[in-house]
């Protein structure tokens, strides 16, 4: 199913809960949250106690992104704070394969982010284990980036790879996606797509629903 998860880092968080209500109410099925710790990216974002806070504001999939160094050491701590997704970056774990576990033994869905220069052979032992796999359109740290134009084969790649293999593995993409751009990369092989400045800046509930007919327009 495509789906569309608005990032939060461009919300205004003096009304944070009432724009959950109404990228909820419009029909987004996602809430990205992007989560730095100033080590793995440049920026500090927020982390637990917010997460916790707005849980109550939706009963929508909560879909963390975790830019941080080793978080291994913090599954157990979003867990209980309210993720449904949890996806770390290859570039961030030491052990990998153990962080996948960890996730899972949580019942939630382990996703695996790949910075835009990461070479897709990182997943080569472990896609099959992975629920989601994200691929950054842009050098993540930052909201209001310009896609990067090679990420488009990159995950025109993946698609293949796991469409031969025969996983039902999600294909997510975060960073300078537009309503422009969308199309193209739905196209290429994504289904959940994040967007964070074309939701929050504007109209949001138009932003929405702008959204959902391009993911809606393609099976
Ligand atoms: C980048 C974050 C993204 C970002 C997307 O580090 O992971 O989720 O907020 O924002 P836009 O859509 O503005 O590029
Ligand atoms: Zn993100």
């Amino acid at each position: 199913m495509n789906c569309l998860s608005p990032s939060i880092l461009a919300a205004d968080f003096k009304t944070l809960g009432e724009q959950l209500r109404l990228i909820d109410e419009a029909g987004a099925q996602y809430v990205h949250i992007d989560v730095m710790d100033g080590m793995f990216v440049p920026s500090i974002s927020f982390g637990i106690p917010v997460i916790r806070t707005i849980r109550d504001c939706t009963k929508r999939i909560f879909d963390v992104h975790l830019m941080v160094e080793e978080p291994y050491r913090y599954i157990g701590d979003f867990a209980e704070g309210g993720a449904d997704h949890i996806t770390v970056h290859a570039e961030a774990c030491t052990h990998l394969d153990r962080t996948i576990d960890a996730i899972k033994a949580r019942g939630l869905s382990a996703g695996v982010a790949l910075n835009p220069a990461t070479p897709l052979s990182e997943l080569d032992w472990i896609l099959e284990k992975t629920d989601l796999v994200l691929i950054m359109t842009v050098n993540p740290g930052f909201g209001g980036q310009g896609l990067i134009p090679y990420t488009v084969e990159k995950i025109r790649a993946l698609r293949q790879r796991i469409d031969a293999a025969g996983y039902h593995t999600d294909i997510e993409v975060d960073g300078g996606i537009t309503h422009e751009n969308a199309a193209d990369i739905l196209k290429a092989g994504a289904n959940i797509i994040v967007s964070g400045s074309s939701v929050f800046h504007g109209d949001i509930t138009e932003n929405v629903r702008r959204f959902l007919d391009i993911l809606n327009a393609r099976p």
